[in-house]
């Protein structure tokens, strides 16, 4: 048993299973049986190979989907019994998602599409105007606020993504491949600004093919066939939640991330 204490887990998986039923005997175990403990403010990279369940896993972990079997605890709270209503709550609250197609709506402006998390919790818009521009700002965006998708570089809408993963304060952030259609130097400015956040506090969990991009990270697990093959500690995790700090030297400088405080 690890000495890890429970109150410093982000996550606790055990046994955790996604089999996806085709019909008749066809079935695929995405997840064949997982274990897996994250503590508070890590940062953790998920590699292997293409089908090997990664996208799955996060898919899980983010309260997505359900799994089959299996237990997950994220914090003290049991989310693979929850109901839908429950789970997308819990989303709500301590989950932002960055995924490599940006996901952002194209009738929307980049201030609109960084209050969509707010909308679908049910908040007076209103009052997270000056919030949201502060994401906004964050991610280096306050000078194209009101520009649609469409009229973005890649870079720009992937940091809009950001800010918008932000918005709730969540504990803990996921990224599918969050790199994968930037060009390097553009994909290095999205890296540094997640490092930054897990600086800052916010647990990581990234996938990706890229080894330079799992290097950031202080865990590297590598999955195959739905199951954790091995894994590579880069370089030692908090062993709990840092306190805030003040401005740091790298990305988002100018201000640290606030809780939502209207
Ligand atoms: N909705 C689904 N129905 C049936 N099978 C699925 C479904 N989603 C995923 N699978 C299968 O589960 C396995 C794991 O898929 P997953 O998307 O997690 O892989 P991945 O590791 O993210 O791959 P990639 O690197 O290509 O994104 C694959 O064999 C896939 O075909
Ligand atoms: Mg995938």
């Amino acid at each position: 048993m690890s000495a890890t204490h429970s109150h410093d887990l982000m996550i606790r998986i055990i046994g955790l299973r996604k089999t996806y039923e085709l019909g008749g005997e066809n079935r695929v175990h995405a997840l064949a049986g997982v274990d897996l403990e994250v503590t508070n403010g890590s940062y953790i990279a998920i590699m292997g190979p293409s089908g090997s369940g990664k996208s799955t896993m996060l898919n899980l972990l983010g309260c997505l989907d359900r799994p089959t079997s299996g237990a997950y605890f994220l914090g003290d709270e049991d989310v693979a019994r929850m109901s839908d209503d429950q789970l997308s709550e819990v989303r709500g609250r301590r989950i932002g998602f960055i995924f490599q197609s940006y996901n952002l709506i194209a009738q929307l402006t980049v201030l609109e599409n960084i209050q969509v998390p707010l909308f679908y919790q049910g908040k007076d818009l209103r009052q997270y105007h000056e919030h949201c521009e502060k994401m906004a700002d964050l991610v280096g965006l306050s000078d194209r606020l009101h520009h649609r998708p469409n009229q973005l570089s890649g870079g720009q809408q992937q940091r809009v993504a950001i800010a918008r993963s932000l918005v709730n304060d969540p504990l803990m952030i996921l990224a599918d491949e969050p790199t994968g259609n930037l060009d390097s130097k553009t994909g290095k400015e999205v890296l540094d600004i997640i490092s930054e956040l897990n600086r800052q506090g916010k647990t990581i969990v990234l996938v990706t093919h890229d080894d330079k991009v799992a290097a950031r990270a202080h865990r590297i697990i590598h999955m195959k066939d739905g199951l954790i093959d091995r894994e590579v500690v880069n370089r030692p995790a908090p062993t709990s939640r840092p306190s805030t700090r003040g401005p740091g030297t790298g990305a988002l400088s100018a201000a640290t991330v606030q809780p939502l405080n209207p």
